[in-house]
């Protein structure tokens, strides 16, 4: 089984952006769990983060074929991006969608989510933590299918 986690604008920062919101773990520490979850449930966890929308909609395009099932983490494009939204779409991947902060209790503009519609499953507010969810989530739905 081989898994893409998709990160979005400014998780690269993280443990430096609002840590009050987002915790203290940096993007390194994101990494080091993922390689820890991977050997863990013996699946392949590849990642991908950038803050340009086009370079997210060409991995998710690229990841056609390759990969079983996709996390995402758009951030910011979570509200704002139907060209992400229509890559997911066109790939037909399996895709859980994650958030480190519990977005459905935060400013009303982060209301409008254009991924829910397609993915399987969210995960927020459990900080890094929710990409083992969503992992695990995956895991098992891939399994049963
Ligand atoms: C986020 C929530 C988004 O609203 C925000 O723009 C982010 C991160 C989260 O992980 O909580 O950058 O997706």
């Amino acid at each position: 089984m081989k898994l893409l986690v998709v990160n979005g604008p400014n998780i690269n920062l993280l443990g430096l952006r609002e840590p009050k919101i987002y915790g203290n773990k940096n993007y390194c520490d994101l990494l080091r769990y993922l390689e820890k979850l991977q050997s863990e449930l013996n699946i392949k966890i590849d990642h991908f983060q950038s803050n340009h929308e086009g370079d997210i909609v060409d991995t998710i395009q690229d990841s056609y074929k390759k990969y079983d099932g996709i996390v995402i983490n758009p951030a910011a494009y979570t509200h704002t991006s139907v060209a992400i939204l229509d890559a997911l779409k066109a790939v037909n991947i399996p895709t859980v969608e994650v958030h480190i902060s519990k977005v459905s209790e935060r400013e009303n503009f982060r209301q409008i989510n254009f991924i829910r519609e397609y993915v399987i499953k969210s995960f927020e507010g459990f900080g890094i933590e929710g990409y083992k969810y969503a992992i695990e989530y995956l895991k098992d739905y891939l399994n049963n299918q």
